[in-house]
């Protein structure tokens, strides 16, 4: 369920993940506006649906549906992951740990001890820092247009690692930068925020959240500006697909050959 949902390769990505593991299953799209989306939940559940995915712009709203919260949606303060089960809604958050399974499963980055730029300070920030707060790095920075919304993050959480907020243009760069993950929403508003330059080293591996076919205007940026490496987020897409996978089906996919299927054919 989304606003709009039209791009969304889920369905292809499930439907992958369901013939590889022999489940049967159905999954859609569902786009549905924000004013309707406690009905189209309830019904979704009356009508047997066994889980559900949620993304922008409802992974806020749908917090006050669910029943049981997990603590990694809690402390995102975002959900989307939804399950039914005796009539009662499970909330969870598999973003976070989609993009660290991406990170250090997939391209094998250690980020015990990384210094982290995290640029923007919107929902997708919300869900990534926790997580990657948990793997001990030396710190990471958020920088943002509206420096107060990365302050408010550090607040939120400051009691779970070294975490600091900046603008874009005062972003320290005393110590070079090990990842840099843009999350951002300016692609979609083909705009082309002022990302920090000086930020970026020879060592500096760059990640986007988001993904295209063609390469991101972030991953351009950044190899132009001489980062080693400059990856788009169809890996953190395809894991946590396959997070939610797991929590609907018990079963754990294997996500190579599907983001390699998915990131050439989308
Ligand atoms: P999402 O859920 O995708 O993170 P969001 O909560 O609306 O969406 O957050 C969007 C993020 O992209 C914010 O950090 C926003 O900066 P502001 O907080 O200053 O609005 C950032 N963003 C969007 N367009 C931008 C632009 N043109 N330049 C810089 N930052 C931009």
């Amino acid at each position: 369920m989304g606003y709009p949902v039209a791009h969304s390769r889920s369905p292809v990505i499930h439907q992958l993940f369901a013939q590889q593991t022999g489940q049967e299953l159905r999954y859609e799209l569902l786009r549905v506006a924000p004013e309707k989306l406690e009905e189209a939940v309830r019904q979704f559940q009356r009508t047997g649906g066994r889980g559900l995915n949620i993304t922008v712009p409802h992974k806020r709203a749908v917090f006050r549906l669910v029943d049981h919260l997990s603590e990694r949606a809690s402390a995102a303060g975002a959900v989307n992951t939804l399950t039914f089960h005796n009539n009662e809604i499970y909330g969870d958050n598999t973003d976070g740990i989609g993009l660290l399974r991406d990170l250090v499963v997939n391209l094998g980055l250690n980020l015990e001890g990384a210094n982290i730029l995290i640029l923007g300070a919107g929902g997708a920030t919300r869900g990534i820092v926790g997580p990657l707060l948990d793997m001990q790095p030396r710190n990471v920075c958020i920088a943002n247009r509206t420096v107060k919304r990365a302050e408010d993050l550090v607040e939120r959480f400051g009691s779970r690692g070294p975490v600091s907020a900046s603008t874009f243009d005062a972003v320290p760069v005393s110590e070079p930068y090990d990842l840099v993950i843009n999350a951002t929403s300016a692609i979609h508003g083909g705009e082309m925020p002022p990302y920090p330059e000086a930020a970026l080293s020879p060592n500096t591996f760059c990640y986007d959240l988001s993904y295209s076919l063609h390469t991101t205007p972030f991953c351009v940026w950044a190899l132009e500006h001489g980062a080693a490496h400059a990856v788009m987020g169809w890996g953190m897409l395809v894991e946590q697909a396959a997070e939610s996978f797991h929590i609907w089906r018990g079963v754990r996919p294997d996500t190579k050959p599907v983001l390699k299927q998915i990131s050439i054919t989308a």
